[in-house]
């Protein structure tokens, strides 16, 4: 039997990274070594304090039985708490947080909730296709994309002035995937008064904002403002979970009560025993500081980010060191799909950057997720490969 897909289905383009996956399978079934800098998943096992909290939490047969879809309030009051004291936001747990089965479903599901057939939905351009797709396509809107600028640290153009004021609803991500720019406060502020003037719902994905080197320290959009703001943050990246599945949206309580209406009717929850464990992990923030377990993690990517970079500088490639996320992403000679498809013939996956958008054209990412061995056995490859 065959069944039509529906027309906001058919419109999805094909998931490139599932063709990419095709071509590691088929070369992994010949034998062939691969080094994947692909995708954006850590290698790092999650902390043993919070693996064990989850095992303790599994052994209690309270946290066996149906969450709530909005979060458990003891998870909501954490992340209120973590606000607080990670970026001085003051946050009401009862209107104010929503926790999600990590933040992918908030996003999309966000749009779900707000954004009519037919509305204009900006996304940045390269982005994490979820905006484009997953929000805008699958709620029948049109995804306008909006260039980040290389020569603008990734920013938009003069921002925001080439910005649509019509449109019902505006991504932003910084530590951007996949182009690991940071943003300033200043610059975000600019887009946060063109959001309140034009009537546009700030939707900013934050996932990444423990996963940030040197000195610099992420801020929140809503240390900016809470009006028409929503934010959505991850345990995925900062504790190395993301096969747990959670994360949370903070921010306008009308934006997030039209979330958790939706929500209310697709799913039931993150597991009450991930819930009190994430709650835990945040609590491990006793100040805005990172705690021990994080700065771990980042000591091992920013060392990783520092063999990388040197690594493809010296091939003649130029790679901006990035300040925030674990990718590496720099402009190639020509297509990204065939320089993607080279290196791949030596054993070494690199995303091509048009997988992001059109704008992504000429450039590759490169994630951080592989151990420094590994890295200068690929460097190697990739010497071999040009
Ligand atoms: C920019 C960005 N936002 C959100 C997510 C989703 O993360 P999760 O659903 O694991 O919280 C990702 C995952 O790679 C991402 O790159």
């Amino acid at each position: 039997m065959t069944f039509e897909y529906a027309n906001r289905v058919k419109k999805i383009p094909p998931y490139l990274f599932a063709e990419i996956e095709e071509k590691i399978r088929i070369r992994q079934a010949h034998g062939v070594d691969i080094i994947d800098f692909g995708i954006g998943d850590p290698d790092i096992p999650t902390p043993k304090l919070i693996v064990e909290e989850i095992a303790k939490q599994l052994r209690d047969p309270k946290n066996h039985n149906y969450p709530t879809s909005a979060g458990e309030p003891e998870t909501r009051k954490a992340v209120a708490d973590w606000y607080k004291r990670r970026f001085g936001v003051d946050v009401e747990p009862q209107g104010e947080v929503c926790i999600l089965l990590g933040s992918k479903e908030g996003l999309a599901n966000l749009a779900r909730a707000f954004v009519n057939p037919g509305d204009k939905v900006l996304v940045p351009d390269p982005a994490y296709p979820v905006y484009a797709q997953g929000a805008a396509m699958l709620c029948d809107a049109v995804a306008v994309r909006v260039p980040l600028q290389p020569r603008r640290n990734f920013w938009f153009e003069d921002s925001p002035r080439e910005l649509d004021p019509e449109a019902k609803m505006l991504y932003v991500n910084y530590p951007n995937n996949p182009t690991g720019a940071v943003a300033t406060k200043d610059y975000l502020r600019g887009l946060y008064r063109w959001c309140v003037e034009t009537h546009t719902i700030m939707a900013y994905d934050n996932a990444y904002s423990e996963l940030t080197f040197d000195d610099y320290i992420a801020p929140s959009m809503l240390e900016i403002g809470k009006e028409g703001t929503i934010e959505f943050g991850s345990l995925s990246k900062t504790f190395n979970m993301t096969g747990y599945r959670l994360g949370y949206a903070v921010g306008d309580a009308e934006l997030i009560s039209g979330l958790k209406k939706v929500k209310a009717q697709v799913d039931s929850g993150a597991p009450k025993f991930i819930q009190k464990a994430a709650a835990m992990a945040l609590e491990q923030y006793t100040g805005s500081e990172k705690p021990p377990m994080v700065k771990e993690s980042i000591a091992i990517y920013e060392k990783r980010r520092n063999v990388l970079v040197a690594g493809l500088r010296e091939m003649g490639f130029k790679v901006p060191m990035p300040k925030g996320t674990f990718y590496l992403w720099f402009p190639v000679e020509g297509s990204s799909l065939k320089f993607a498809d080279k290196m791949l013939e030596h054993g070494v996956v690199v995303t091509p950057g048009v997988g992001f958008g059109p704008a992504g054209e000429g450039f590759v990412r490169m994630a951080l997720t592989q151990p420094v061995e590994r890295m200068e056995e690929a460097l190697v490859r990739m010497k071999k490969a040009l």
